[in-house]
């Protein structure tokens, strides 16, 4: 199953995120895909501001691995351009996350390899006929 959104502004995508953060459950894995700039981190500002998050989320590039408590569910926000493999990103505490039942966002998840499991969310961003047009398709598989 795959949904498909057309949105024209930062609010869009932060609507669309709204709207998929009441399917999360704890121990999901969420793959954010699109290039550099498509809109990976806005949406999980999104994401984290409808969970109730307690402060605002930053590009995690130079960190790897954010962490986000909000009022319902741990988000974790990890990105792995830096990383190289699956040996890697176990490094990071991978596994500890998910037993805790945290929710993890992960951009660029090639990186990870086998860890990511067969009924992870995909997000996938591509950038739409104007400047702050996105394309958002959603999908489980
Ligand atoms: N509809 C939109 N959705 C998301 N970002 C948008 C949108 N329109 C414009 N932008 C801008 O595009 C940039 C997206 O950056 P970011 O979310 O950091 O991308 P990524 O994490 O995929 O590299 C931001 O500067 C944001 O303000
Ligand atoms: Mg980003």
């Amino acid at each position: 199953m795959e949904e498909r959104y057309d949105v024209s502004s930062v609010e869009g995508t932060w609507e669309v995120a709204r709207k998929f953060a009441e399917e999360l459950k704890p121990g999901d894995v969420v793959c954010l895909e699109g290039d550099l700039g498509a809109g990976k981190t806005t949406f999980t500002q999104g994401l984290a501001a409808a969970l109730g998050a307690k402060r605002a989320v930053t590009s995690p590039t130079f960190c790897i691995v954010v962490e986000h408590p909000t009022e319902r569910m741990l988000l974790v926000h990890m990105d792995l351009y830096r990383l190289h493999d699956a040996d890697d990103v176990l490094t990071i505490g991978w596994e500890d996350y998910l037993a805790r039942g945290a929710v993890l966002l992960v951009e660029w998840p090639d990186r990870a390899g086998d860890l990511i499991p067969p009924n992870a969310w995909h997000v996938k961003f591509t950038l739409g006929e104007t400047e702050d047009a996105r394309v958002i398709s959603l999908a489980r598989r």
